[in-house]
Order: structure tokens, then sequence, then C-alpha cells
């Protein structure tokens, strides 16, 4: 790798923004130093004059050739790529174990599939959604392979969903090792009921996936499994907040002192229950769990995030194609492939509709999309931050350059996008993946299998808070 500068740039940071030039050696930021201080380093420079230089984002939440039943999610290769051109250097990928299998398994399928693949480096947790004596005492390995976050989806009935004696035997059990149990809440018993009565009833169309998730089904839910931690004094992470009556109980617990920790993604600040009805069968494309609320929560999400209950964001990115995989619910809603897209374009939603509309200060976008991230996904201070003895993932970020978001130009592999139409002003330039240079004036210019797995530690920002682990972490 050559010796590389990047100079005249603003480097954001969670706390503040200043002038610097940053040296880049053997894959990590060497040093930072004041603008010319490393003029005389045998060097290539790279001007960023104008351009914002922030840390590669670290996507918490992405789903890559994730089995639906019957179909898979988009590969590695088509959204990494999108990824790295959005800025997004890190991504960390729910591995799923298959019933019946170890999680080892699932963790050797899913690097299987990332490496030689993957154009960013990636990292993993696990979605435990099998549970026996064998698999509990499985954990402790898999946090020494270096997967320490537990994904258990509460809904989803007959397919990944988990009881609560799962979900309470998990808390207790990661956290002897300093694991962090993330959980998709919402009652996947009540919704499998609703579900069934309104196909019987022949209300079969898109909007009926929202009618039949309301928002206290996810309220419910995540009650419960703060609870549950509560119970067993683990910290909890509740991904995808939708709305304000989640948010809400994130917040009080918070605020009770337990340990509970949140993400919303994009779609839910930007998107609303009205595209689920747009004409036809076209409001497939927005079919997720949860599902898009109505707009009033979006304000509600925004408070959230800026009263510190929520503390990431990421893309639950889990993309599928419109034409042959959404279209397998054409006769019933409950059959349509549930996720969306983004990671091509969260960064720049989130600084045109975020920060340019005074949403949130572009050192909280660096804080809600990478610093936090990797924080609580035991990669910080490798990753999610431009500091030195850090991974040199750096993004230059062009804060005036303008564009529409079409399906038609899209690197994502899915034959729609989730926010087709909207102007952006903002985005990233350059990418930098442990100093190289994979994105250059906004083309991509890396090659698949450039990015590795990385190691997530145990005892992230999760344990914080809480003083009562024998590890002496606080
Ligand atoms: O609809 C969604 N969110 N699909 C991806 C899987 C999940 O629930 O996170
Ligand atoms: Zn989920
Ligand atoms: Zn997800």
């Amino acid at each position: 790798m050559t010796t590389k500068v990047i100079k005249n740039g603003i480097i954001v940071t969670p706390v503040h923004q200043y002038k610097g030039d940053i040296l880049i050696e053997d894959e990590i930021v060497k040093a930072i130093g004041k603008k010319g201080e490393f003029a005389a380093v045998k060097a290539e420079f790279i001007d960023a004059d104008g351009l914002y230089v922030i840390p590669g984002a670290v996507d918490e939440h992405t789903h890559m050739s994730m089995p639906s039943p019957d179909t898979y999610s988009m590969p590695w290769e088509t959204e990494t790529i999108a990824a790295a051109v959005g800025g997004t250097t890190t991504i960390v990928d729910f591995a799923i174990q298959e019933k019946g299998k170890t999680l080892t398994e699932a963790i050797d399928t899913w690097k299987k599939n990332a490496n030689n693949n993957t154009a960013i480096d990636y990292s993993l947790h696990i979605a435990i959604t099998d549970l026996n004596e064998d698999i509990i005492a499985e954990i402790p390995s898999a946090v020494e392979q270096g997967v320490t976050t537990f994904k258990l989806f509460m809904a989803y009935k007959d397919d990944k969903m988990v009881d609560d004696a799962t979900l309470y035997r998990v808390l207790k059990q990661s956290k002897e090792v300093g694991g962090l149990v993330m959980v998709h809440a919402e009652n996947g018993d009540v919704i499998s009921i609703l579900q069934d009565e309104y196909v019987k009833s022949g209300k079969t169309e898109p909007f009926y996936h929202a009618i039949t998730r309301p928002i206290e089904i996810e309220a419910e839910a995540t009650r419960r499994a703060i609870a549950l931690a509560n119970i067993t004094d683990a910290p909890i992470f509740i991904v995808h907040v939708s709305g304000e009556e989640p948010a809400e109980e994130i917040r009080k617990a918070r605020m009770n002192g337990q340990a509970v920790f949140g993400e919303t993604c994009p779609h839910y600040l930007f998107l609303d229950d009205s595209y689920l009805q747009l004409p036809g069968f076209e409001g497939a494309k927005y079919v997720c769990s949860p599902p898009l609320r109505e707009k009033t929560h979006q304000q509600k999400l925004w408070n959230a995030i800026a009263d510190g209950t929520l503390q990431t964001i990421g893309t639950d990115h889990c993309s599928f194609n419109y034409k042959e995989q959404k279209h397998r619910g054409i006769d019933d809603f409950s059959k349509i492939p549930n996720g969306g897209n983004g990671i091509e374009n969260w960064l720049q939603m989130l600084y045109s509709y975020g920060v340019k509309k005074e949403n949130m200060t572009i050192e909280k976008l660096v804080e809600l999309t990478a610093t936090n991230p990797a924080k609580f996904m035991g990669l910080f201070p490798k990753k999610g931050t431009i500091s030195v003895g850090s991974d040199a993932d750096i993004v230059l970020f062009d804060p005036n350059k303008k564009h529409t978001i079409k399906a038609e130009t899209q690197l994502q592999g899915s034959d729609y996008n989730f926010y087709e139409g909207f102007t952006i002003e903002g985005s990233a330039q350059h990418v930098f993946l442990r100093g190289e240079h994979i994105v250059k004036d906004d083309k991509y210019i890396g090659h698949l299998g450039q990015g590795q797995f990385i190691e997530s530690k145990p005892y992230g920002a999760a344990y914080d808070s809480i003083r009562t682990n024998d590890k002496g972490v606080v």
C-alpha cells in the first residue's frame, strides 16, 4: 500500500470538526497533523479541500444472501460495492443459524459467502433460531471466534422466531461472556393470528402487512424483551425501532438505569405507511418489518435520537427484487419477502434530510452511523473513528453534490430503490478501505475480496454502564 496523505479536509468526529491532514501508512491512520504538516513526506496526496473527512460508515444491520422463505436477499457482490460507493466501509451482517445446525456452521456459511465476494470489511452477528443445551454451550465459542452479538427474532413464526425461554436463556448465557443480545421486537404469535384472520377475509393487499403489525405489537415485545433483560441483568439492544411507543419503552427503561439501547433505520425516518398504499401491487416494495408507520412517528424518532434514547442508525438492508421476489405475495401479503434496501443511499439521505434539514449535526451523523455502531458491536477503535492507530477507513464527503436517486442508475442489485425520486445534496466522493482507495470520484475502483472478516470484541459499549460484571471493564 502506498503511503497517502489526505490534506485540507474538515475532519469530523462525534464531538467536533477541525481542519487537519491525515497520514496513512500500512492500512492505518499513522498520524493526524496540522495543514501542511506532512508536506515533506514521500506520499500520494489527496486534496480534500471543501470536503468533510469522516470515518467510513459502520452499518451494523445488514442481511446479505439471507434465506427468506423460498428465496434469498441480494448477495454480497452487488450490495457491498453499492455500500462502498455510498460511504460504508464495514457491515455487520446477520449469520442465521439453520435449524438443527450449530452456531459455528452459521459463521462458516456466512464467511464462505462473504470471503472473496465482499468489497468492504465485515463482521458478524448470529441469529439463534434453534436453541438447545449444545447451542447454549457453544455461545462462548462463538465469542472466541469473534462473533459477540446474538440476534433473536421475536417475530416470523414458523421461521426464525424464538420463544421467551430462548430469549431468557441467551440473555443469561451471553452476559457471562460479554456478548450482546439484539432483538427484533414484535409479537410473532399475535401477528400470525392477525395475518390468518385478514387473509381469510380476503384482505390480501400489501397495506394489510402494516395493519396486522400495529405499533402495540412492537411496543409489547420491546417491553417484554426489556423485562427479561432486567431479570437477567444483561444489556439488550433493540433493533429497527419504528416509532414512538417502542422508543418510549426504551426511554423508560433507560431512565430506570437499565442498560437498554436502540437503533432506528433511515426508512422509518424518511418513509411512511402511505407507501404501502401505492397503486396496484407497488406497496409490496415497502413491505418490511416492523412496518413503515404513520408520518407523525418520524419526529418522535428524531426526538429519541436527540435525547439519547436511540444510539445508532443501521440500514436493515435486506433487498429483494420487486418482479420475481416481492410478487410471491401477490395474492397474500404475508408471503411478500420482508425487507428493503438503502445501503447505497443511507448516508446521502441522512445528510440531505437529517443534517441539512437540521434534524441533527454532522457530528451526530458520524456518531450514529460510525462511532456508536463500532462501539456497540465491539469493533471500536479499529473501526468507527479517525484516530491514530485506527484502520484508515475514510470517506471524503462532498456536502454539495446533487443528484436524484433512481433505481435505473443504482449499483444495488434490486430492480427498485426505496428512495426513488428523492433529491440528494451530499455524497461520498472518495472512499478508503484500510488505506486502499476503493471509490474515486464517486466510482468504484476496488475489487471483490478486498474486504476482510473483522472479529468483534466482547464487552462492547453496552457494558459501559454495567458495574456488576467481574471482568473489571468499568
Ligand atoms: O423486514 C425486514 N426487516 N427484513 C429483514 C429481517 C429483519 O427482520 O431484520
Ligand atoms: Zn428484524
Ligand atoms: Zn434486519
